[in-house]
């Protein structure tokens, strides 16, 4: 069984037939999902479904996009949660995206601060969302000297890939690896160190391949855990069995 680590199952798209999606997730070898929050809105949902759902877990975290609207008070209150409730397992999604810019550049280095502070008060692996900063996320973890960092759906190239695994942090792969277009981003995975990958969907966001075009949802994973076995010259059991260990390594579930 695999693990969907890093979906948004906690906002509205997934309202109208959550319990359809859920059961699709279980036909599909999906046992567990890991709801990751973008602000304090998605950050409480997440972990309401985590508290309503055994195989449901959560983080807290305030994407780039939302670093203009911090405050003092949202940090105050994922503290709160995170140290009243087992199931907050990580810290994210945060980082930088120069791609967009939807906050100042400098917004979102204070807001990307703060939680890798969170992150490391509090021992919890922090969720990397980077787009076009590498280099800049790169150089504030570096300062940190963060041991458990996550790059959620990985998309930078092979040898910055390198400089992350010779840290032990993780690369995650979404389905954009099985666009016939990505044949570097498969060569990433062809390289990865098996003890260095999560598997995730990002959905509603994301869509493999064969679903482009709808919305993603948890149950799609298995195709991109299927292009990363065959990557790998692997079966999905053993793939499987190595996505659960890494899991299991950072995220202690
Ligand atoms: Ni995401």
């Amino acid at each position: 069984m695999l693990i969907d680590s890093h979906c948004h199952l906690n906002i509205k798209d997934f309202d109208q037939d959550f319990d359809e999606v859920v059961k699709r997730m279980f036909e599909n070898k999906i046992s567990r999902v890991i709801n990751v929050g973008c602000d304090l809105k998605t950050s409480k949902r997440a972990l309401d479904l985590a508290d309503k759902y055994d195989y449901m877990y959560a983080t807290v975290g305030l994407h780039p996009h939302e670093a203009k609207n911090f405050s003092k008070d949202i940090l105050d209150e994922f503290e709160v949660m995170i140290e009243n409730n087992q199931k907050i397992i990580g810290i994210g999604e945060t980082g930088l995206d120069y791609f967009r810019n939807l906050s100042t550049e400098e917004e979102q280095k204070t807001v990307f601060n703060a939680q890798i502070g969170l992150a490391k008060r509090y021992n919890l692996p922090l969720i990397i969302h980077c787009r076009e900063a590498y280099e800049d996320v790169y150089e504030i973890l570096v300062q940190y000297d963060l041991k458990k960092v996550i790059f959620h759906c990985f998309a930078g190239n092979l040898e910055f890939a390198k400089k992350l695994w010779n840290h032990n942090w993780i690369t995650s792969f979404t389905g954009i690896i099985t666009y016939p277009k990505n044949i570097e981003l498969r060569e990433i995975v062809k390289n990865c160190p098996i003890n260095s990958f999560l598997l995730e969907t990002d959905c509603p966001y994301l869509s493999p391949q064969k679903f482009r075009g709808q919305r993603n949802e948890p149950a799609f994973m298995i195709e991109t855990a299927k292009c990363l076995a065959e990557c790998k010259s692997l079966d999905l059991a053993e793939v499987a069995e190595l996505e659960n260990q890494n899991i299991k390594n950072i995220f202690g579930i």
